[in-house]
């Protein structure tokens, strides 16, 4: 899809109470999460302003260690569903593209925000964010001379002037550069990882064996040069995609090879009806959305269903994830359907972080066109059909003596021809022929045929990693009490923390600095992250793995070196459980993969 409105704090607001779940971290005349959040991940080295010595750009992150780890482990999370579970390899295509490319997806024609500048602070704003700040419902799909109109008592959300009469104009995204010295060739930053994968449609159909359905996916860095970014890491100008296009015959999107996988997966769905409505959220299986015609096909239930599990599963809590059908005049031109994931922010409200859509058989037929490339797939019939047909065959030694150089050209003609009984009439560049019926043979046979050519229906989950890294470091935020001091913890499922283990020696001396030493070996054998830390005191090297949300911490004390045990305490719990050395790195390894529970240790 190209443009959808992505926070609608309105739509947050209407929904039903089992939806809303804050705790209670904002408290009155205390900074919000979000600075919270943005503070700790500064200071920890998640998320830094980018080129901060010459002054942060708006819209450009750079991810320090700890974040870059993270958000690795998030991709690897993603990877295990698209390239292990489903089988779809990944690939990589150059970020720029030629302008052929944008042109044939319909982005140098038409991806575009509206945009409006403020007469007064001379900020160039979103128009349409402006007028929703304004109370302005549909904004989004407003025609410029109305919005502009819409606009006139709404306040520029940068001097808060109230705006009066503005202009809206159409601004397109895409970051434009030239390829080749001499400015010879323009060429485009990929708005999308999506369009490298269509343009490799044949060499895929090869990898793939001409057997439909297929897919292609790719994690890798898209660029937007978005309006106004004021909203941190939820809006980006360059930011990272995960993006898979499935390739599945227009007549199977009902019959998914795996669907009985997730059909019994039963989870809350924001229809357009109930939006239109307002009314509550629908909870159902994916067997029945599809079966009462909520979900389009089963192609894109699994993937709805698949993005929650997946989301889920990097730690996003259930009670803040919806996925909401694009209402109708918000569904892109060629998509059939389309569900957002949406995740709740305590700062930005519902923020669309994946999207799932039907996308037809649109970029395949634009890029056929453009390219005069076929991408279709030779589909074989089980049994060849017997089908009749008219041949018709000319007279090559008389059309061709006749006719001379126009002779290819009237054969041709004739074969596409209807004739009647006196012959048949062709049009051969502008001109129009009368064959007489004696120049050529009407044959009609019966011929087996073999099978079809059809252009493939795309299916597409399109992940944000960077609303995803976002929404992680939000949820996991927290505060509790420890020692009678406040603690802050940052809750990260292990399967994404970026240090998945600390190893302490209670004291830097005695021999259990050497044994820390040991176990932090054996732990990276196990290709576990383990930090090894003996400075200052236990309780502070507790709370400095608790704030970047290292899930386990090993304590190596006097009893260590006689027992051959040591302590692994939980970050969540701070309880602690005394096990054997040579247990450590196997129960580590099962906790950070989520085999086992702390308590079940
Ligand atoms: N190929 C389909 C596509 O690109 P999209 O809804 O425009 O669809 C997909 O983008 C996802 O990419 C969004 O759901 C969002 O998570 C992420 N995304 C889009 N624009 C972004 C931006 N400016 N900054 C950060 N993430 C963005």
């Amino acid at each position: 899809m190209f443009r959808s409105p992505v926070i609608d704090p309105d739509r947050s607001i209407a929904q039903p109470s089992d939806w809303i779940y804050r705790r209670d971290i904002v408290r009155p005349g205390s900074k919000d999460v979000f600075e919270s959040v943005m503070d700790l991940a500064k200071r920890r080295g998640f998320i830094w302003p980018t080129s901060e010595c010459y002054g942060a750009v708006a819209g450009f992150i750079d991810y320090g260690p700890l974040g870059a780890m993270m958000k690795r482990r998030v991709e690897n999370v993603w990877r295990e569903f698209y390239v292990i579970q489903e089988g779809y390899y990944e690939i990589e295509c150059p970020t720029i593209a030629q302008e052929a490319v944008f042109i044939a997806s319909g982005h140098v024609a038409g991806f575009a925000d509206k945009m409006c500048q403020c007469p007064h602070c001379k900020e160039f704003l979103r128009a349409d964010h402006v007028a929703e700040a304004g109370g302005i419902k549909n904004a989004g799909t407003m025609k410029n001379e109305d919005l502009s109109l819409a606009l006139a008592p709404c306040k520029c959300l940068a001097c808060e002037e109230v705006l009066g009469k503005v202009e809206v104009f159409s601004f397109n995204l895409m970051f434009g550069t030239s390829i080749g010295p001499g400015s010879q060739r323009t060429g485009y930053l990929r708005p999308e990882t999506a369009q490298g994968m269509f343009v490799d449609f044949g060499r895929l159909l090869r990898f793939y064996r001409d057997k439909l359905p297929f897919g292609a996916v790719q994690i890798g860095k898209s660029y937007r040069n978005e309006i106004s970014p004021r909203q941190g890491m939820i809006r980006l100008r360059e930011f990272t995609q995960a993006e898979a296009e499935i390739f599945v015959h227009p007549n199977s999107k009902n019959c998914h090879p795996m669907f009985r996988r997730y059909a019994d997966y039963t989870m809350p769905l924001l229809t357009s009806d109930k939006q239109l409505a307002d009314e509550p959220t629908l909870t159902l299986s994916m067997q029945e959305a599809v079966e009462r015609g909520i979900i389009a096909n089963e192609y894109v239930a699994y993937y709805v269903a698949m993005t929650h599990a997946l989301l889920v599963k990097i730690g996003i809590r259930p009670e803040r994830l919806r996925f909401r059908q694009h209402l109708p005049d918000e569904l892109a031109h060629y998509a059939n359907d389309c569900w957002d994931a949406e995740i709740l922010s305590d700062r930005f409200g519902w923020v669309e972080t994946v999207g799932i859509a039907d996308r037809t058989d649109y970029d395949l037929n634009a890029h056929a066109k453009a390219s005069g490339t076929p991408m279709t797939v030779f589909i074989q019939y089980d049994e060849p059909e017997k089908v009749p047909r008219r041949r018709i065959i000319p007279n090559m030694g008389v059309l061709g003596k006749q006719y001379r150089n126009k002779a290819k050209a009237i054969f041709d003609a004739l074969a596409e021809s209807t004739p009647t009984p006196e012959g048949a009439d062709v049009v051969v560049d502008g001109e129009k022929i009368h064959i007489p019926k004696d120049l050529f043979e009407v044959r009609d046979e019966i011929v087996d045929v073999r099978g079809e050519e059809i252009v493939p229906h795309v299916i597409e989950p399109s992940y944000g990693i960077d609303r995803m890294c976002y929404a992680i470091l939000e949820q996991a935020y927290d505060e509790d009490e420890a020692d009678g001091e406040t603690r802050v913890v940052m809750r990260l499922s292990p399967k994404v923390a970026p240090v998945q283990v600390a190893v302490f020696p209670l004291m830097s001396r005695d021999g259990l600095d050497t044994m820390a030493r040991e176990i932090q070996e054996t732990l990276q054998k196990q290709n576990i992250l383990a930090e090894y830390d003996d400075s200052g005191a236990i309780g502070r090297r507790y709370r400095r793995q608790d704030e970047i949300g290292t899930p386990f911490a090993v304590t190596v004390d006097y009893d260590s070196l006689e027992m051959q045990t040591v302590t692994i305490r939980d970050r969540d719990s701070m309880k602690q459980v005394r096990v054997p050395v040579d247990r450590v790195p196997g129960t580590i390894r099962a906790l950070v993969d989520g085999k086992v529970k702390f308590g079940e240790i």
